[in-house]
C-alpha cells in the first residue's frame, strides 16, 4: 500500500513520486491550499494539496484528525524560510496529488496534536490511542531496542532461552500469589509464578548450564510507582560459576545497554556490605547520586531527661540517627512540618531539627525546639561530629532502627531530589553480603531473598545463628532502584532442609510444596546461580519516565485493574461451577 514510512521521507526523494499511509494528526486550511500532517510510526510528513487537483482536494478538505488515510504526491523542497530542523521530513513536503480515506475517526478522547494534561485513568481507558503520542511510541520502541540487544548478548554468552510455565504452583518471592482454579481438579488451584526461580534451577540440575528467559512474572502486592501485579523479568541462571562471574556478565551486560542506547559509561560498580548500606543510607537500595549520610549519634543521647531520644540510644534495637542537610537552614516551618508529616508515613514519631544560623556563636547560633531537651555539651558534640557549617539543617529520627531507617532513609532520598542535591546523573552499585533472614513482627524468621538462597556458612553454622548468618545474595541498584537480585543457590538437600526447617516449614510441608526440589537435588544438582533484572524498572529509569506505567504497552493502574477491558471482570455463575467455585456475599466492612 506504500512506497515509504511518513517519517522517512527525507530531501533525498526530492521530485519523487511516493506513496504513504498514516494517520492525519492536523489539518490546516491555509487561504484555499490544505495542509495534512500525516503520521505514521517512523514520524511525520507535511502533505500541501491546491485547489487545482480538485477531487484529492475536496477529500483532504474533508478529513479529519485522526482519520487513516493514502496519499500519492511529489516531494518538493520547503519554501526558504519554512523548514523545520527539528523533523526528519522538516526540509521537504508532499504536493499531495491523490488521497484516499481508508478509514474514518471518531473525535479523540484528548488531542494527540499538541500537549494537553489528560488524567492517567483517561489515558489507560483509551491506551490504544494514547500509545498513538510520541512518548509512548518512542518509550516501547526503546524497550524493543533493550530486549533485543539483551537477546543478543545472552546469546552471545551461551545463554539458551527457556520457557517455563505460566500455569504452576507457588513459587515463593514473599507476594501473595495469583491463583487460577483448576477445571479439572475441582478445588486445586494453579499459582502464577511469582518468578520462574524454581524452574530455572531445575534447568541446571538437567544440565542446561546457561539459562534465561524474558519471563512475565505475577505478584499481587501493593502497588507503587516501580511496581506492577504483572511484571517482566529478564531472568538468567548459570552452573559451576560463582557470584563474582554472575556479577562480571550481568554488569557488563548493563554497562553494555547504556553505552549503546543512551552512550553513557557507567564506569565500575562499587561494591557495599549490607549492614553498611542500612548504616549510612538507612536502606538496602541506597541512591548514591545523593552525598547526605546517616549519622548515628545515641551514644551521646543515652544518659539524657528527655525519653525520645534516650530511650531509643539506650535499646539494643533502637536507633538514633541525625542527617545533616547543606543548605538545609533555609527550609521553612511549614516546610518541616511537611516532612514531619512525610516520614510519619514511615512510622516516625516526630522529626526533631536543629537549624545551624551562625556557628561562630556556638549554640546561640543554633536554632532548635530540642536543644533544651538534648544539652548545649551535647548539641555541640553532635554538631562537631557532623561537621556543620551556616545554612545547614540536621534532622533527627529517634525510634526502633527499622523505622529510623525508613524514615530517615527515604527523608535523605525526598530532600536530596527536592533540595536538587544529586552530585550525578548515574549511580549504580552492587549491594551485598545480606543477611540470610530477617524477623517477622511475630517473632519468626523469614528469607531476605527467597529460602532458595545459599548462606556463606555451613548448614550447624546456619543453625546455630540464623539470625546472624549471612548470604551469598547480590543486588544492583541504580539511582536508588533495586534493578536486580540474585544469589547462589543452595545445591544441597540436607542444607535446603535445613533452611526450611529454620523458616518454620514442617516436614510435610516441605515435601508438600517443595518435594519436587528437594528430590531434584538428591540427582546430582550442580552448583548453580543467577539474577533477575526487572526490565520495566530499568526501561523507567533509561526514559526517565517516573512510573513503569509510562513503558508498559498495557499496564495495570494503582488499584491492579485494567480500565480499558475492565479487568479483573465478574464471572458467571455456569462459569464457576465449572471450576466448583460457590461465591461468598461480600463482606461488609
Ligand atoms: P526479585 O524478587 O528481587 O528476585 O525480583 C527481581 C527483580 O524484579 C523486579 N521486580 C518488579 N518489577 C516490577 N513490579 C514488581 N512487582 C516487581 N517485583 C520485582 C525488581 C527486582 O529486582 N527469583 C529472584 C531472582 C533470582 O534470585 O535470580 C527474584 O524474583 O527489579
Ligand atoms: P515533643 O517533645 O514530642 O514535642 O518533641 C520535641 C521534638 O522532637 C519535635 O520537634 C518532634 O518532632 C521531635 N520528635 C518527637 N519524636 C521524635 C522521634 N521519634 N524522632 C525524632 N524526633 C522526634
Amino acid at each position: 500500500m506504500r512506497s515509504h514510512y511518513c517519517g522517512d521521507i527525507t530531501e533525498a526523494y526530492i521530485d519523487q513520486t511516493v506513496t504513504f499511509c498514516g494517520w492525519v494528526h492536523r489539518r490546516r486550511d491555509h487561504g484555499g491550499v490544505i495542509f495534512l500532517d500525516v503520521r505514521d510510526r517512523e514520524g511525520l510528513v507535511q502533505v500541501v494539496f491546491d485547489p487545482d487537483t480538485v477531487e484529492a482536494f475536496n477529500t483532504a478538505d474533508s478529513v479529519r484528525s485522526e482519520f487513516v488515510v493514502q496519499i500519492t504526491g511529489r516531494v518538493r523542497a520547503r519554501p526558504a524560510g519554512s523548514e523545520n530542523e527539528n523533523m526528519n521530513t522538516g526540509k521537504i513536503e508532499i504536493l499531495g496529488k491523490e488521497i484516499a480515506v481508508l478509514n474514518k475517526a471518531a473525535t479523540p478522547p484528548f488531542p494527540l496534536d499538541e500537549y494537553s494534561p489528560v488524567g492517567e485513568d483517561v489515558r489507560l481507558h483509551y491506551r490504544y490511542m494514547d500509545l498513538r503520542r510520541d512518548e509512548m511510541q518512542h518509550n516501547l520502541r526503546f524497550r524493543h531496542k533493550v530486549t533485543t540487544h539483551i537477546r543478543n548478548f545472552l546469546d552471545q554468552n551461551g545463554f539458551l532461552d527457556i520457557e517455563t510455565p505460566i500455569l504452576t504452583r507457588a513459587t515463593p518471592e514473599g507476594a501473595r500469589d495469583y491463583l487460577v482454579p483448576s477445571r479439572t481438579h475441582q478445588g486445586s488451584f494453579f499459582a502464577l509464578p511469582q518468578s520462574p526461580q524454581l524452574f530455572k534451577q531445575l534447568l541446571m540440575v538437567s544440565g542446561f548450564d546457561r539459562y534465561y528467559q524474558i519471563a512475565k512474572c505475577f505478584r499481587d502486592e501493593d502497588l507503587r510507582a516501580d511496581r506492577q501485579p504483572e511484571f517482566t523479568q529478564i531472568d538468567i541462571e548459570a552452573s559451576f560459576i560463582d557470584e563474582e562471574q554472575i556479577m562480571e556478565i550481568t554488569q557488563g551486560m548493563i554497562k553494555g545497554i547504556f553505552k549503546e542506547q543512551l552512550g553513557v559509561d557507567l564506569g565500575d560498580f562499587p561494591r557495599m556490605p549490607y549492614s553498611e548500606a542500612m548504616t549510612r543510607f538507612g536502606s538496602d537500595k541506597p541512591d548514591l547520586r545523593i552525598p547526605m549520610e546517616l549519622v548515628d549519634v545515641a551514644d551521646l543521647l543515652q544518659d539524657i531527661e528527655f525519653k525520645v531520644f534516650a530511650g531509643p540510644a539506650k535499646d539494643p534495637k533502637g536507633r538514633v540517627a541525625a542527617l545533616k542537610v547543606p543548605g538545609g537552614a533555609e527550609l521553612s516551618r511549614k516546610q518541616i512540618d511537611e516532612y514531619t508529616k512525610y516520614v510519619s508515613i514511615y512510622g516516625a514519631k516526630g522529626l526533631a531539627w536543629i537549624k545551624v544560623n551562625e556557628l561562630e556563636n556556638g549554640v546561640n547560633g543554633l536554632q532548635s525546639p530540642i536543644i533544651k531537651f538534648i544539652g548545649e555539651d551535647n548539641t555541640m558534640k553532635i554538631m562537631e561530629r557532623l561537621d556543620v557549617k551556616n545554612g545547614d539543617i540536621v534532622f533527627f529520627g529517634a525510634d526502633k532502627a527499622k523505622i529510623v531507617n525508613e524514615a530517615i532513609g527515604a527523608l535523605r532520598v525526598k530532600l536530596g531530589l527536592d533540595l536538587n542535591l544529586l552530585e550525578k546523573e548515574w549511580a549504580p552499585m552492587w549491594v551485598v553480603d545480606f543477611p540470610m533472614f530477617e524477623e517477622t513482627s511475630d517473632g519468626g524468621l523469614t528469607a531476605i531473598h527467597h529460602p532458595f538462597t545459599a548462606p556463606s556458612c555451613s548448614p550447624e553454622e546456619l543453625k546455630a545463628d540464623p539470625v546472624n548468618a549471612l548470604s551469598r545474595a547480590y543486588d544492583m541498584v541504580l539511582n536508588g532502584v533495586e534493578l536486580g537480585g540474585g544469589s547462589l543457590r543452595i545445591h544441597d538437600q540436607q542444607m535446603q532442609q535445613t533452611v526450611f526447617e529454620i523458616l518454620n516449614i514442617s516436614e510435610e510441608e516441605q515435601q508438600e510444596k517443595f518435594g519436587f526440589l528437594l528430590d531434584a537435588l538428591k540427582f546430582g544438582a550442580p552448583p548453580h546461580g543467577g539474577l533477575a533484572f526487572g526490565l520495566d524498572r530499568l526501561i523507567m529509569l533509561m526514559v526517565g519516565a517516573d512510573s513503569i506505567r509510562e513503558v508498559i504497552a498495557f499496564p495495570k493502574t494503582q488499584s491492579a485493574a485494567c480500565v480499558m477491558t475492565d479487568a479483573p471482570g465478574v464471572v458467571e455463575n455456569k462459569n464457576l461451577r465449572e471450576v466448583g467455585i460457590q461465591l461468598r456475599p461480600k463482606e461488609t466492612k
